[in-house]
């Protein structure tokens, strides 16, 4: 089984009928959102309502025929249980996200939830975030050689303006921003390097996520097994 879908699997169990449900973006939560979609059709779990981490998660949700499922954060008083991706994840929970560029949504709605659940593929497992992925920051459009500058200054590295292969010019974010990709040369500690990049100025948000706000990881592996630590 596809390591993605074994861990979507995994995370169904912990979704209950009358469940307000934050609905990640990417490929591994697509697989989630495919396999919730068959179990509210089939009448395993009813009575909840979606709430999309992105354009493209919203349009999946409709897509998939649940649109009349889906809510917005202000038509709901809370998320019981987001069930989301990412593209890096360490021991402590600790998470870069951000890879399509859906950070800032993302990061409101998970953060918000009772329980955050990750679901990864074992690829996305390293020693410390954050390792092999730049740190996607979403900031506002006219910021970004201000907040480039002052992140070089600050940690090393280079900060680079997200730039979109199917369109030209930079990516422009559900929220009409821009992306900077940011590998810095000296260590971030991640919560220390959410906070700090997070008070730059111009910055909106940051891939940074802090394990502390995951419940729990569930990561597929290749032959179809899963397993979790929290
Ligand atoms: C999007 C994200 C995704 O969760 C992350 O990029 C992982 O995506 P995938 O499951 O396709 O590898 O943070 O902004």
């Amino acid at each position: 089984m596809d390591p993605k879908l074994a861990a979507a699997k995994a995370a169904l169990k912990y979704v209950e009928s009358g469940y307000v449900v934050g609905v990640g973006s990417g490929s591994t939560a697509l697989v989630f959102l495919n396999e919730l979609a068959e179990a509210i059709k089939g009448g395993l779990i009813s009575n909840v309502r979606l709430v999309a981490t992105s354009t493209e998660t919203e349009y999946e949700i409709v897509r998939l025929g649940l649109g009349e499922l889906l809510r917005y954060p202000w038509q709901v008083n809370g998320i019981t249980v987001a069930v989301d991706g990412a593209d890096e994840v360490d021991e402590g929970k600790n998470l870069v996200k951000g890879g399509g560029g859906a950070l800032t949504r993302e990061k409101i709605i998970d953060y918000w939830a009772d329980e955050f659940i990750v679901i990864v593929d074992e690829s996305k497992l390293v020693d410390k975030v954050p390792s092999r992925h730049p740190i996607p920051i979403e900031v506002v459009p006219y910021a970004w050689p201000m907040v480039k500058a002052k992140l070089e200054k600050e940690y090393g590295g280079s900060a680079e303006l997200r730039y979109s292969s199917s369109k030209r010019g930079p990516v422009v974010t559900d929220n009409c921003n821009y992306v900077i990709d940011y590998r810095p040369s000296l260590r971030i500690e991640p919560s220390e390097g959410e906070r700090i990049i997070k008070g730059i100025p111009g910055v909106v948000e940051v891939g940074l996520f802090n394990g502390l706000k995951v419940s729990r990881v569930i990561v597929g592996k290749s032959d179809g097994s899963v397993y979790e630590f929290k």
